[in-house]
């Protein structure tokens, strides 16, 4: 585990970790079956090996697609309604053979006409159906009035399609929590520190009436509601590391539940979900080589070197909360009151930060890099001064300093390599973060001071606008981490249809 305090001042215990990047879209589109559309597609294609999950025709298109590789999967493409797709709930052709046929609508109204009697899956999939629809027709509708909070604005890839996406979640979402597994490894997680993301959300979802189903027929999909760094604690046996121990409850866990409940079977993994901040996490899912292929991971560290999956897995935010809650976290001045260029302190992890430190220590008064601050400077008071925060990976690609900085209203400076940040299913990151290649860092106060303070102003408010995504709540708020999170694993889901034993 890579924790260490970065400052020599007992006052700031700050933990060093690398920060998540995610890149995960969500505007609807519909690929044609033009393959020079989805050539540029990185990773290898996904293939879920169960039977009963058929890949939808539905894509992650919140992405701007001119300049994003579209998010697709092999068994999307392969699926094309109405092209190769075989899929049909036998009795009935669910699917027309009209080869163009895209209209979902005129699917679901066959459907509802059949003669035969839908199972509850059937009908949970017809909800998913219609969602579909309506998110892809508000792509290039009018905006949804909202009494909350109306997303609009270039900080979002379709602020339209995310807006009708999140409402259909609000409507029909349902997440079964598994019951089964005992405290303090399962039902429980950290609420502080750097980890705080997995106890928050395992406590938030257990105590959620709005998306928590009592009934696993009615659910989308299925909770593994264990802690990695609960396990890291109570489970690893210290010094030794042998993830042996931890992989093995995992998949006595997995065991169990699949040989009580049919569901993990029926989909071998694919509608079920876990979430880790722990830097272990992406480790502890090849527990269950289903889980790792199949399953939805929603991790902090995001490495697409290491098999993060933008289509199926979901980045989520390291957020440091060393007291629990946000409190004293928000807010920042405003852009004329920050007076330095940019600030960096934090330990040498990983292979990136010697770079920075290397070319920015104590060579520019702009740009205040330190291995460690001067007794006396407080480490939120220089993020507040600053106009923009360097956000550099450590030993692994997720850093809370992303979230610090969001929360401070300090421009984050994404340093890293295969960094997916959190909620880019939806989230337009260009345009109010700045991203740095690491051959660039010799380059940096000239990347940053070619930022106009017009534009500089503007990529200030918009980190301003889009706090309210990474704060967290008890209980929680529309709009917040929480339900980002959940909107990202909705997202994914929408990417399949789950069908009976046939
Ligand atoms: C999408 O990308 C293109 C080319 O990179 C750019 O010109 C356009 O402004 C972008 N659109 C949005 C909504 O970001
Ligand atoms: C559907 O069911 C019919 C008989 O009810 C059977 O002949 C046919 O092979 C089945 N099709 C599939 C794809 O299972
Ligand atoms: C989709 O199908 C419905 C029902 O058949 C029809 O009313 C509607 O006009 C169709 N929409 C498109 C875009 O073809
Ligand atoms: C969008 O709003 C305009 C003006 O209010 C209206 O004319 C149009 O019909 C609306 N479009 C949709 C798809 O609702
Ligand atoms: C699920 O599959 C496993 C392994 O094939 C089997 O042991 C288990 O009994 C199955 N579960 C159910 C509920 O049928
Ligand atoms: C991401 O994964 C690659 C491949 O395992 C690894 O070399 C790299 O160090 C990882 N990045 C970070 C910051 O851990």
């Amino acid at each position: 585990m890579a924790s260490t305090p970065y400052s020599s001042s007992s006052s700031m215990k700050l933990l060093l970790f690398m920060v998540p990047l995610i890149i995960i879209a969500g505007l609807v589109s519909v690929l044609g079956p033009n393959p020079s559309n989805w050539i540029l597609i990185q990773n290898p294609p996904l293939s879920w090996t169960s039977q009963n999950v058929v890949a939808v025709d539905f894509h992650h298109s919140l992405f701007n697609q001119s300049s994003t590789p579209p998010i697709s999967i092999q068994p999307i493409i392969d699926q094309q309604l109405g092209n190769k797709d075989k899929e049909n709930l036998n009795g009935s052709q669910i699917v027309p053979n009209n080869t163009n046929s895209m209209n979902e609508s005129h699917i679901l109204q066959e459907k509802q006409n059949l003669p035969r009697k839908f199972s509850i899956l059937d009908r949970t999939e017809a909800g998913l159906l219609q969602a579909r629809a309506a998110i892809r027709k508000a792509k290039n509708g009018n905006q949804t009035q909202d009494i909350d909070y109306v997303p609009t604005g270039p900080m979002y890839h379709n602020p339209n399609s995310f807006h009708r996406s999140y409402l259909e979640m609000e409507k029909q979402f349902k997440v079964y929590v598994y019951e089964e597994g005992e405290l303090p490894v399962f039902h429980n997680g950290p609420c502080k520190n750097i980890y705080s993301i997995e106890g928050n959300f395992i406590h938030t979802i257990e105590m959620n009436d709005q998306f928590r189903t009592k009934d696993p027929e009615k659910a989308h999909v299925f909770f593994l509601p264990f802690s990695v760094a609960m396990m890291v604690q109570f489970v690893y046996i210290r010094d030794t590391h042998d993830f042996g121990p931890i992989k093995k409850t995992v998949k006595d866990y997995i065991n169990v539940v699949s040989e009580k409940y049919p569901f993990w079977n029926r989909s071998l993994g694919a509608d079920h979900f876990m979430l880790a901040c722990h830097d272990w996490g992406p480790e502890t899912s090849k527990a269950v080589p289903n889980l790792f292929k199949n399953s939805i991971r929603a991790l902090c560290n995001a490495n697409t070197s290491e098999a993060f999956k933008p289509t199926k897995d979901v980045s989520i935010p390291e957020i440091n909360l060393r007291f629990g809650t946000t409190h004293g976290y928000l807010g920042g001045p405003s852009p004329s009151k920050r007076s330095l260029l940019a600030f960096y302190a934090g330990g040498l992890h990983g292979p990136i930060r010697p770079i920075l430190l290397e070319h920015w220590e104590n060579k520019d008064e702009d740009i205040q890099v330190h291995k460690y601050l001067p007794k006396g400077v407080s480490y939120y008071d220089m993020l507040r001064k600053s106009k923009f925060c360097l956000c550099p990976s450590g030993y692994e690609v997720a850093s809370p300093r992303v979230v610090e900085a969001i929360y401070t209203g300090c421009v984050p400076v994404l340093i890293s390599d295969h960094y997916v940040p959190p909620f880019n299913d939806v989230l337009n990151w260009k345009s109010f973060s700045v991203e740095v290649s690491v051959k660039d860092i010799p380059n940096l106060k000239k990347i940053l001071t070619s930022i106009s303070p017009r534009q500089y102003i503007r990529m200030q408010r918009r980190v301003g606008n889009i706090r309210k995504h990474f704060e967290v709540n008890s209980p929680p708020k529309r709009f917040d981490v929480f339900h980002m999170i959940l909107h990202s694993i909705w997202l994914r889901r929408l990417n399949f249809r789950v069908q009976d034993d046939q």
